[in-house]
């Protein structure tokens, strides 16, 4: 007798769960694009770890922490302005005109010379534009750099440490006191209070003269 198997299915039936599964994850795999897109379109206030490929391998780890050579060498504008300014190349060139003077890894740097055109370093933290802030400001009333940016001279390549987000800043602006520091350990990376930091914060907050909670908090300190 002639067997007649039925018309094959496009696909057999087993196939059909798998379809269902690679759909989902195409679903999923789409809000994931997405969710990313929106989180790269934000300003950099959320990106926590976010540490784009830099066109010198210029390394903080050697630099700040090896050499111990201090932030404000390189950031000189940090203390008496709202920026806090990334060196030209110049500075580069007081050591490498003589150290590694030939080395591969400084093509870039040599040739911004040459041609005066800058080294196009990617910028990192990013606050919208709405936003206010000012580098002196925390600088001279005791806020070290490590505590918005985290231990920068263990960073071979520098990363976000913290959120940057208004809940960020206000959380600091009720209590500085937990925050601040003597004047001169603002860029030591590895300060640890030689006294209890309760008594020590009340002390210099009244010695800097820090604003009341309410002003710290107040809308237009940061919104202009
Ligand atoms: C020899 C020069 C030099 C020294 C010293 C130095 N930096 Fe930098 N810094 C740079 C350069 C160049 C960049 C830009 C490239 C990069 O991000 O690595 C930079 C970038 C940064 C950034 C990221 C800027 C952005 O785009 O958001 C931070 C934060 C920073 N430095 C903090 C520090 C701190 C804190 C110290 C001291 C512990 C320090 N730097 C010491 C040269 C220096
Ligand atoms: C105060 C001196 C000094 C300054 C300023 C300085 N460097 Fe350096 N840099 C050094 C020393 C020292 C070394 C280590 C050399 C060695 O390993 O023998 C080094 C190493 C390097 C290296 C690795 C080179 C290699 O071949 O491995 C790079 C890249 C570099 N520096 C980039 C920079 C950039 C970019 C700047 C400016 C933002 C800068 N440096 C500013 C002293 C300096
Ligand atoms: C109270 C938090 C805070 C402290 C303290 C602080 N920074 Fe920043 N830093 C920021 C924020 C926020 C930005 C991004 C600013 C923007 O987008 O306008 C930034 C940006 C930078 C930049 C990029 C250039 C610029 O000015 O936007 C460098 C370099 C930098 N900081 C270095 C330092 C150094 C060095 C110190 C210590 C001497 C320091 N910062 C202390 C919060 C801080
Ligand atoms: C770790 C603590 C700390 C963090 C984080 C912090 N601040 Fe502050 N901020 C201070 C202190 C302390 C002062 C000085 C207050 C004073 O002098 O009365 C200050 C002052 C200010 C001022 C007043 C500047 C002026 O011209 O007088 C502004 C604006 C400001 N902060 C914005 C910000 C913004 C925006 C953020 C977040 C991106 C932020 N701060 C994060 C501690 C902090
Ligand atoms: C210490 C600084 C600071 C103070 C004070 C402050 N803000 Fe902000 N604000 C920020 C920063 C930084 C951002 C951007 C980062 C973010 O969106 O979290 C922001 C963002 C915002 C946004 C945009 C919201 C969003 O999700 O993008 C609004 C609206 C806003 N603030 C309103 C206020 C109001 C209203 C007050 C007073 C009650 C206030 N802010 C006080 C720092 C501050």
């Amino acid at each position: 007798m002639l067997k007649i198997s039925p018309a094959p299915l496009p696909f057999p039936k087993w196939v059909n769960k798998f379809l269902v599964i690679g759909a989902s994850i195409v679903g999923f795999g789409g809000a994931y694009v997405l969710a990313v897109a929106i989180y790269a379109a934000a300003p950099g206030t959320q990106r926590i770890g976010y540490a784009p490929k830099q066109p010198v391998a210029y390394s903080h780890l050697l630099h700040a922490g090896e050499l111990g050579i201090d932030c404000r060498y390189c950031h000189n504008t940090v203390d008496t302005s709202a920026q806090a300014s990334i060196p030209p190349t110049q500075v580069c060139l007081n050591c490498h005109a003589n150290i590694r003077s030939t080395s591969e890894k400084l093509i870039p740097i040599r040739e911004s010379y040459a041609t005066g055109m800058p080294v196009e370093w990617v910028r990192i933290h990013d606050l919208p534009d709405f936003v206010y802030f000012n580098h002196s400001a925390h600088v001279n009333r005791g806020v070290g750099c490590a505590s918005c940016h985290g231990r920068i001279d263990k960073m071979e390549v520098v990363s976000q440490d913290q959120p940057l987000t208004m809940g960020w800043c206000l959380d600091c602006h009720r209590n500085p006191e937990k925050h601040l520091r003597p004047l001169d350990e603002v860029t030591t990376m590895d300060y640890v209070p030689l006294e209890d930091q309760e008594a020590l914060g009340e002390r210099l907050k009244a010695e800097y003269k820090i604003r009341d909670r309410e002003k710290l908090t107040d809308c237009s300190l940061c919104h202009r």
